[in-house]
């Protein structure tokens, strides 16, 4: 048995850059991967497309017409893994599959939200998941062509991609009449730029048809108005790839690995002040602190301080708060803050919660695409108003001042960045006000306190 070292001992050997490590309890999508078996030979020998043939009915079985295979996708409790957590299977139902002109079928593998590291690890290293995964969705829905776009920075995964593709076009799974059925999907490769926008659904259709890349008004959803104005299914990468488990070993099986309402494994992207950080594929409602063992625990000689669960747009929450927490969407959410796509950033003692809201606003800024007044001049605001705190220029009403931008940016814009820039700070006042006050008062920034 291949141990974790001698894993990541190939990748450094091969000098392969990545956070994929073999630490993980339960895998499914990261099963038996140890950097050099992604192409189709060795996805078929670890089982893979035997979903989609299980489908088409290519092993002797009866296949399984589109409703089994939307019902079984609810079945498995699966939620979408690309920040909303939305039900996936009944994402699907939403799809007008009578609608006579095209329809589109859209993987989301942009992947900027600070912390997210998953979905180009799984196209690196498993792409045939996703393009089974897609290929099955798209016979649910009756859809005959897909795009999977593509954050702009990561070359060499469109690369693996776009060979994965030609691998799996090659070996009938994808094109005309797939493995002789009557069911055809054509599946093409998207490169984007590299904004963060890009990645909320609307904005990323709009950079598909090679328009700027902002946000439409909904509704109308992507369900009824999606890509050129047609029916369009967008998931996120993880999403896909949690599709051909659930067909293999059916949706209860699904269900039954994480628990009730949060089915299935989940990739956790764990990084900041640990010493393992890396990619985790764990059950849905596996405790924080398990977690953070698995990732090495924080670093040695410090504490843990606060932890970011889901990526940067989600609210911070103290040690004390999320040690008593298990990872799935709904205990994340009851303690105030949201699973999101599984980006966990841990904070020791050492950290300056007002400098690390300063970096975090300075994304939101940077990242608006201008469409909404109180985003646009709001994330600024947020900006050089926590900038002026670290500096140590802040004035007595600056926490009441940033709490009042906070609140009117949320819930008054075309897409959910507002919303997002919004959150952390004021998860920040909630949690740590007296750091920030401390800072106004002294001038000087303070040792952080223990939370
Ligand atoms: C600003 C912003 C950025 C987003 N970035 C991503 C992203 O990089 N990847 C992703 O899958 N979803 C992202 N989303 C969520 C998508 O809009 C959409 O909900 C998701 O792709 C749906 O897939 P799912 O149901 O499988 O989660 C983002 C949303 C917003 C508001
Ligand atoms: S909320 Fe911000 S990012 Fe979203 S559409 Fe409005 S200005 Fe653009």
């Amino acid at each position: 048995m291949t141990t974790a070292a001698q894993v990541l001992g190939q990748f450094q050997a091969a000098g392969v850059e990545t956070c994929f490590h073999d630490r993980h309890i339960a895998p499914q999508i990261y099963a038996d991967l140890n950097g050099s078996n992604w192409g189709i030979k060795d996805y078929e020998a670890r089982g893979g497309y035997q979903a989609l043939r299980a489908i088409l009915g290519k092993d002797g079985g009866e296949g399984l017409t589109q409703d089994q295979v939307i019902a079984t996708v609810k079945e498995s409790g699966l939620r979408g893994r690309g920040g909303a957590g939305f039900p996936t299977g009944l994402k699907w139902s939403f799809m007008p599959r009578q609608f006579p002109g095209q329809k589109y079928l859209v993987c989301n593998s942009d992947e900027g939200e600070p912390g997210t590291c998953k979905d180009r690890d799984i196209l690196m290293y498993n792409p045939h998941i996703v393009i089974e995964g897609m290929i099955i969705a798209a016979y649910a829905m009756g859809i005959s062509v897909g795009y999977n776009y593509i954050h702009g920075e990561i070359f060499q995964v469109y690369e693996r991609f776009e060979a994965a593709l030609e691998e799996a076009r090659a070996a009938g799974y994808l094109g005309n009449g797939i493995l002789g059925s009557g069911f055809s999907f054509q599946l093409h490769a998207h490169h984007g730029f590299g904004a963060y926008i890009c990645g909320e659904e609307t904005a990323l259709l709009e950079s598909l048809e090679g328009k700027k890349g902002q946000p439409r008004f909904k509704p109308p959803f992507p369900a009824s108005f999606g890509l050129y104005g047609k029916p369009t299914t967008i998931n996120n990468t993880e999403t896909f790839a949690a599709v051909p488990w659930i067909i293999r070993n059916g949706g209860a099986a699904y269900l039954a690995c994480g628990k009730p309402n949060n089915g299935g494994t989940k990739i956790f992207s764990v990084s900041g002040d640990v010493e393992r950080p890396g990619n985790y594929e764990v059950p849905m409602g596996t405790p924080f602190a398990k977690l953070l063992e698995l990732a090495g625990g924080v670093r040695t000689g410090r504490q843990l301080k606060a932890v970011i669960p889901g990526g940067s747009s989600s609210p911070v929450l103290p040690a004390s708060i999320i040690m008593e927490c298990t990872m799935d969407y709904d205990s994340i959410a009851k303690a105030g803050s949201m699973l999101g796509s599984g980006a966990v950033i841990v904070m020791d003692d050492s950290r300056c919660m007002v400098e690390s809201l300063k970096r975090l606003s300075y994304f939101y800024m940077h990242e608006s695409c201008g469409q909404c007044t109180p985003c646009r001049e709001g994330t600024g605001w947020l900006w050089r108003l926590v900038d002026r705190i670290h500096r140590g220029e802040g004035r007595p009403a600056d926490m009441e001042v940033l709490d009042s931008v906070a609140s009117n940016i949320m819930g008054r814009t075309i897409c959910a960045l507002g919303d997002a820039a919004a959150m952390p700070v004021r998860a920040m006042i909630k949690h740590f006000r007296p750091e920030f006050e401390a800072l106004i008062r002294n001038k000087t920034p303070q040792a952080a306190p223990s939370a």
